[in-house]
């Protein structure tokens, strides 16, 4: 795939499991700017980076006004960028460093860009339907160390990343507060959706800017809350109880805009119209909140119609608590509970939600059988990675576990990385 990756993956010997690592800031913030520099010939005025994500626990949930607890990765999208003076869009990335793109926002409408190049455009072309005028166009020159298309939120690294840059040369002010960059979460989401034609439900970008070093985010979707009220930073020290979080990414195809995921959204949204209540969290709160939770649960199944409906709501009303019971077990440091809520996480994704693929079934059940504490898939599903909690020193041994028994099996062979709580998108050079 990715060039960048390609060189960023550390491979010890022959048939092991690549582990692909970080750019540090200034090693992005280099290869961006010569990007830029080799793409058009002169200085960019500056370069940011935002991360990718793993989503802890609360999948499928940010829709559905749930609650989700991602980190961010240290693994970053690097943007070398410079504003025009008219409504021109250059971008070049590093997957293919001599193929520039070109948009040009006046009279740019709804889906008017196509290929990955609609991302960044869309950033602007949504900055600016939001009111601000004094966006205008730019040149760009995108570095990677995100893996592409695993589940891991590049798109989200790479709108976030751009929106962080526009807010920043345009002089918007909304980037240095994080009340203020909900509003840059806003465009980087409405491209996603409108101009690149993926559904998204926010997710990944309040991640990708919201996320503290050591925390996750826990990220409270409810419409009616907000910014200052719906995130709080929780403590998320692996070191602190002598663990790692593998990640595996599958290399399983992955794509959102095939139409499932618009799907499941869909039948979130007529459950939640039969139940008679704005959103599945209305429901998720009352049951939570009833004497007998499981009588609770099974009235509102009984008021559904069909068997994928209930299915659907079973997993979204149990993977919100879960959230909640991850918080508490992990702040206790019962690491064990945590690995069991991972575990119920991943099994109701596959049985109820029906978003896994056999390499995420299949990487998860290994992980565990080699001693994680818990592994389930993360992000979006129908493909891309899996996430397992381990004891320090474990993440290769068990990585390569899941490599073997990918061989078994015919599949692409996986590839991993060590995901630690990162920081959120920021300027760096
Ligand atoms: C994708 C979407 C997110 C979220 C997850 C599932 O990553 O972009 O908004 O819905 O799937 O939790």
């Amino acid at each position: 795939m990715s060039t960048t990756i390609q060189q960023h993956a550390t491979q010890d010997a022959a048939g092991s499991i690549p582990f692909i690592d970080a750019m540090s800031d200034t090693e992005g913030a280099k290869a961006a700017r010569d990007l830029f520099e080799q793409a058009y010939g002169e200085a960019p005025e500056g370069v940011w980076a935002a991360p990718g994500r793993v989503n802890l626990i609360g999948e499928h949930t940010d829709y559905n006004a749930g609650l989700c607890l991602p980190i961010a990765l240290p693994h970053r999208t690097f943007i070398a960028l410079k504003p025009r003076e008219d409504t021109k869009v250059r971008v070049v990335s590093d997957v293919a460093p001599d193929k520039v793109a070109e948009a040009d926002l006046d009279g740019l409408k709804a889906r008017g860009v196509d290929g990955w190049s609609a991302y960044p455009t869309g950033v602007a072309w949504a900055l600016r339907q939001a009111g601000f005028d004094k966006v205008k166009g730019f040149d760009a020159a995108f570095t990677s160390c995100v893996p592409l298309g695993s589940g891991l939120s590049s798109s989200a690294a790479m709108t976030c990343s751009t929106a962080l840059a526009l807010d920043d040369v345009y002089g918007l002010g909304y980037g240095d507060s994080d009340a203020g960059r909900v509003t840059l979460i806003n465009a980087a989401i409405k491209s996603e959706n409108e101009m690149a034609g993926a559904s998204t439900g926010g997710l990944d970008q309040n991640a990708s800017m919201r996320c503290t070093e050591g925390h996750a985010l826990l990220l409270d979707c409810r419409p009616e809350l907000t910014p200052l009220e719906n995130v709080s930073q929780q403590e998320f020290d692996l070191d602190k109880y002598n663990l790692e979080l593998l990640v595996v990414d599958t290399q399983a195809p992955h794509q959102l805009n095939d139409g499932q995921y618009a799907q499941r959204r869909a039948t979130c949204e007529e459950a939640a119209k039969i139940l008679g209540v704005a959103n599945l969290r209305v429901t998720a709160d009352g049951i939570s909140k009833a004497d007998d939770q499981f009588q609770a649960l099974k009235e509102t199944l009984d008021a559904l119609p069909d068997e994928t409906m209930k299915k659907r709501v079973r997993h979204v009303v149990t993977e919100i608590e879960r959230v909640r019971s991850f918080v508490r077990a992990f702040a206790q440091g019962d690491i064990k509970a945590a690995g069991r809520l991972f575990n119920a996480s991943h099994d109701s994704l596959a049985a109820d939600y029906e978003v896994t693929v056999p390499e995420l079934d299949i990487a998860v059940d290994v992980a565990r059988k080699n001693g994680a504490y818990g592994a389930r898939m993360t992000g979006g599903g129908f493909g891309g990675s899996i996430i397992a909690l381990v004891d320090k020193g474990r993440s290769r041994e068990v990585a390569q576990k899941i490599a073997d028994a990918f061989a078994v099996h015919g599949f692409h062979q996986p590839r991993a990385l060590a995901a630690v709580a990162s920081s959120s998108a920021h300027r760096v050079d």
